[in-house]
C-alpha cells in the first residue's frame, strides 16, 4: 500500500507571472536590504521556488553552500536553509555575519546526536577515525576527524586510508556508503524524518501504476527505496542527473519542494512525487528573509573552543571536494 499520495508538477514554470507580480514588492524590499547590508541570500535546493528562483543569490546542496560561503565577499550571509547549514557557513568564513531567518529551522539528523555521544563512541572504538555527515551541530563536528555530505561521502571515507571508520549519524546514508566501498562502517541509528518515511513498496507501486518513469532518490532514504532507484545522489547530483538525462517523466524521492525548482530549469520534464515536506526547511519564508535582513537576526555564534575543531573537520571535507556520478 502506498503511504504517500502522488503529486504531479505540470511541465513548465511553477511560478506564473501573476504570482511573480504579487511578490515584487517584497522582492524589491529584500533587494534594497541586501544592497544596504552588502548581503547575499544563500538558498538550499529545498527552498520554495519564490526563494530559490527569485530571492537567492547563491543556490546549492550542503556541499556547494559550504564552498560558496567560504568564497563570498559579501559581509552578510542570510542562510535560507537549516541551522547546521548556517553554522557551517560561519565555520568556514568566521569573519562574516551569518543570519538564519528562523531559529526553529533545525534538522532531525542533527538533533539525534550530541558531542557527548561521539566522545562515548570514540572511547568504545579507540583510534577509529570519525566521519560525520555535515547535518550535525558544531559540537558534534568538533569531535570529528572529517565531515562529509551526500555529494562526497564515499570519497571522504576512502580518503582516510583506513579499513574501519565511525560514520555518523545517518544510518541510511551509512548503509548506502557501505554498498559503495570496502571500508567497514560503524553506524549510529539516526535518520531524516522526511526521507525515512518513503518505502520501497510504495515506490514500486507508483512505478507500476505510472509506467515509464525514472526514479531518483536521495541517499537518506532506506535501502529498500534506494533499491528501486535508477540514480542515487545528493540534491545537486539529482538536479544534474535530470538536467543531463532529460527523462520524459521522473519520480523524485526527496523533499517535495525541490521538484518545483528543478522544473523551472527543465520545462520538458514531468515531475511526479510522493510528497513529504521538511517542516524545518519550510520555516524559511520570503518574509522571514526580509525580517532577518532588516533586524540582522538571528546571528550564528559558535564558541571558539568548539569552532576551531569543528572548522578543521569541515575544511578537510572541502579539500576532498565533490565526488559524485
Ligand atoms: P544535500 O547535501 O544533498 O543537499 O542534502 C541535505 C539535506 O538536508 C537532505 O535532506
Ligand atoms: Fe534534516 Fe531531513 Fe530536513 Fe534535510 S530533510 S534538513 S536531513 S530533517
Amino acid at each position: 500500500m502506498a503511504t504517500t499520495t502522488l503529486e504531479i508538477t505540470p511541465r513548465g514554470s511553477v511560478l506564473p507571472d501573476a504570482e511573480r507580480a504579487a511578490l515584487q514588492p517584497i522582492l524589491d524590499e529584500i533587494e534594497r536590504l541586501k544592497k544596504a547590508r552588502n548581503a547575499v541570500v544563500a538558498a538550499h535546493n529545498y527552498m520554495t521556488p519564490d526563494i530559490f528562483g527569485l530571492a537567492a543569490d547563491l543556490t546549492g546542496d550542503s556541499l556547494k553552500l559550504a564552498a560558496m560561503a567560504k568564497e563570498t565577499e559579501a559581509d552578510v550571509i542570510v542562510l535560507a536553509g537549516v541551522d547546521f547549514m548556517a553554522e557551517t557557513a560561519k565555520l568556514v568564513n568566521p569573519s562574516k555575519t551569518v543570519l538564519l531567518p528562523d531559529k526553529r529551522a533545525g534538522c532531525s539528523l542533527a538533533d539525534g546526536i550530541t558531542g557527548a555521544d561521539v566522545r562515548a563512541l570514540k572511547a568504545q572504538y579507540p583510534g577509529v577515525p570519525v566521519v560525520t555527515y555535515v547535518n550535525t551541530s558544531a559540537d558534534v563536528k568538533a569531535e570529528t576527524d572529517i565531515c562529509c555530505t551526500s555529494g562526497n561521502a564515499v570519497a571522504v571515507v576512502e580518503s582516510l586510508g583506513v579499513d574501519r571508520v565511525i560514520f555518523l549519524p545517518d544510518q541510511y546514508l551509512g548503509k548506502y556508503v557501505a554498498t559503495q566501498t570496502d571500508v567497514e562502517l560503524i553506524l549510529w541509528d539516526g535518520a531524516c524524518m522526511v526521507h525515512e518515511r518513503f518505502t520501497g513498496e510504495e515506490i514500486r507501486q507508483h512505478r507500476n501504476d505510472l509506467g515509464g518513469v525514472s526514479v531518483i532518490a536521495h541517499p537518506e532514504c532506506p535501502p529498500d527505496v534506494l533499491a528501486e532507484a535508477d540514480y542515487v545522489g545528493s540534491t545537486n547530483g539529482i538536479i544534474n542527473w535530470v538536467t543531463d538525462h532529460r527523462p520524459d517523466r521522473v519520480m523524485m524521492i526527496t523533499e517535495c519542494s525541490m521538484a518545483d525548482n528543478v522544473a523551472l530549469e527543465t520545462p520538458d520534464v514531468e515531475f511526479v512525487r510522493p510528497c513529504n515536506l521538511c517542516p524545518h526547511m519550510k520555516r524559511i519564508t520570503l518574509d522571514g528573509i526580509r525580517h532577518s535582513l532588516e533586524t540582522m537576526t538571528h546571528r550564528i555564534e559558535i564558541p571558539e573552543e568548539i569552532a576551531g575543531r569543528a572548522r578543521l573537520a569541515v575544511e578537510r571535507m572541502l579539500e576532498v571536494g565533490r565526488h559524485e556520478k
